[in-house]
């Protein structure tokens, strides 16, 4: 790196607007959509896209509800063309759907494009030319008279071949590439002249598309130069102001919004932010983020994982864990602190369909975007006390009592410590039942059966076979209940060296499958507290399995 960057690199300097208004502007309603997946997403690609992929592509936008779709480059290479050939020689095009082709403004290039559009219903013709300082000396030898000069040429040849395309709605974009580094008056001289030329009648609309090609500061200054060209072109309502960012500085959302704000009506972008280098505008997340602010984005994202995985499939790309609203971890806490507070904002909230989301560290319910609460924790050595129980009763149903919670909690993580992993839910309820129910030393019980019922003190009476450490032994104890029979059987042999200090159960499941769980504390004489857990299809054996639990794990 350099010891003065600024020998290398100088700042950036924005369009001076000390009256900018985009400050106090809200997002309050959803732009016009474009998805440029299959134009600026597919150049982009290691392996592009083959037709089948394509097709696969194309419908899942349509899907979403992308109503303006750019689906390629017809006039680059055969692929591109063939493409657009298929789309609208087997009728593929929904009728409310525009596509969108791009081409350079070159004569040739121009020409190839009408004659791959020829039969489609509805189209959107999309020019570009570079229009930057850099560009027009390094890349192109050109003064600004001529940079015009190509604009406005290709301008009128896309305008003259509208007649050779007799049945399709035409409509035109220009975009003048790189526009956010190019002279904001140049840029408005360029775009005038365009404007001009194409001269839209009432009602139809020009697209002037205003790229940041290359992200080159601060979204601020992104949004003045949208508010100042909104200003300052003519016929504003006769125009769209299109949005189309990329994320070199990885502020394309940020600079999306602040040009919404600015006054754009438009967004080009892509799913997950594919395209050239940093890649483009993810359109998911500006979207998603409209979403959670009140503002339905006109776009449907109910089933992410499985937009997520044909995208995958097609691009040969991955979606980051981290990325917002689609990533494998932006649903899941690791930390103790947020887990506590998620699980009590869950069970806090407002059931009502109509309630206000309010968890905290979940700015959206994962559950509208088709993503379930089940893998919201995962459990590992840093979690809190409430995250096991969370995976307990979420996934399997378990209500465990909150005075077990602290234990519990520990005796998980110290397993995903010695382990150096986060566990699975399977794994933490094996560990849970392992450690609570599953425990037959020293007192084993072999059979037991109610062999007498007294009415008139509403007591019943148990014949106990057990083994004590291994040595058979047979009881029989009287009492109110099976637990207390039970206490009193094995008081009466000198082996109740405990108090009862607490009882719960409920109901897991329902119908035939459903099933008991208990759970008991008994307090050692002298000693300390121990659970036992029980479970069972009949709810008082379930009860006696969690008694026999906690006096085995209160036996030193
Ligand atoms: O980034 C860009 O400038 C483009 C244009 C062709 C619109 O993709
Ligand atoms: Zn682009």
């Amino acid at each position: 790196m350099q010891k003065v960057p600024k020998t290398k690199y100088k700042r950036f300097r924005g369009v001076d607007l000390p009256d900018r208004t985009w400050p106090e502007k809200t997002i309050d309603t959803a732009p016009i959509w474009c998805s440029v997946d299959l134009r600026d997403g597919n150049q982009a690609l290691a392996v592009p896209m083959n037709i089948e992929e394509k097709l696969e592509m194309f419908r899942l936008l349509v899907s979403i509800g992308f109503k303006d779709i750019e689906i390629g480059f017809p006039s680059a290479n055969d692929t591109e063309y063939n493409f657009l050939r298929h789309l609208i020689e087997n009728d593929l095009i929904p009728e409310d759907v525009r596509i969108q082709v791009l081409v350079q403004a070159r004569e040739h290039l121009i020409r190839k494009t009408y004659e791959a559009i020829q039969g489609a219903k509805n189209v959107i013709v999309h020019l570009y030319n570079s229009t930057n300082a850099l560009q027009r000396r390094v890349t192109f030898g050109l003064s600004k008279e001529e940079i015009k000069q190509i604009a406005v040429d290709g301008t009128q040849l896309c305008k003259d071949l509208v007649d050779t395309v007799p049945g399709t709605h035409v409509d035109f974009e220009y975009s003048p590439e790189s526009f956010s580094d190019t002279e904001m008056d140049f840029a408005l001289e360029v775009c005038e002249a365009v404007l001009k030329t194409w001269d839209p009648p009432v009602g139809k609309k020009i697209i002037l598309n205003l790229p940041a090609t290359v992200e080159l500061a601060t979204p601020n200054i992104h949004a003045d130069q949208i508010e100042w060209f909104c200003r300052n072109i003519s016929m504003r309502n006769q125009v769209i102001i299109s949005l189309h960012t990329h994320n070199d500085r990885g502020t394309g959302v940020a600079a999306t919004e602040l040009g919404l704000m600015a006054g754009a009506d438009r967004v080009e972008g892509t799913l997950f932010g594919n395209g050239e280098r940093t890649g483009n505008l993810d359109v998911v997340i500006v979207a998603l983020n409209m979403y959670s602010q009140g503002v339905h984005p006109g776009l449907k994202f109910e089933n992410l994982n499985e937009i997520r995985a044909i995208y995958e499939r097609c691009t040969r790309m991955d979606v980051h864990d981290r990325w917002p609203y689609s990533g494998d971890l932006v649903f899941t806490a690791f930390s103790g602190s947020h887990q506590d507070a998620i699980k009590k904002g869950m069970e806090q909230m407002d059931p009502d369909a109509g309630a206000l989301w309010q968890v905290p560290y979940l700015m959206i319910d994962p559950k509208d975007l088709g993503r379930n609460y089940q893998a919201i924790i995962r459990i590992n050595s840093q979690s809190g006390k409430g995250g096991v129980a969370f995976v307990l009763e979420n996934e399997f149903g378990y209500k465990v009592p909150r005075l077990l919670h602290p234990e519990l909690g520990k005796m998980v993580y110290d397993l995903a410590d010695i382990l150096s992993r986060e566990l699975t839910p399977d794994e933490i309820l094996e560990a849970f039942l392992k450690e609570y129910s599953e425990i037959t030393s020293p007192l084993f019980v072999e059979d037991i059966k109610e062999v007498g019922r007294f009415s008139e003190t509403r007591e019943i009476e148990l014949g106990i076979d057990l083994s004590w450490n291994g040595e058979k032994k047979h009881l029989q104890g009287r009492g109110n209940g099976p637990i207390n029979a039970f206490c009193n059987a094995l008081d009466k042999e000198g082996l109740k060296h405990f108090n009862l200090v607490s009882f719960s159960e409920h109901s897991i499941g329902s119908g035939s499958g459903t099933q008991a769980a208990a759970y008991v504390q008994v307090h050692r004489y002298g000693n300390s507290h121990h659970w036992g857990v029980g479970v069972d299809t009949d709810i008082e054996l379930a009860s006696l399995k969690a008694l026999v639990a906690a006096i085995n794990r209160s036996e030193p």
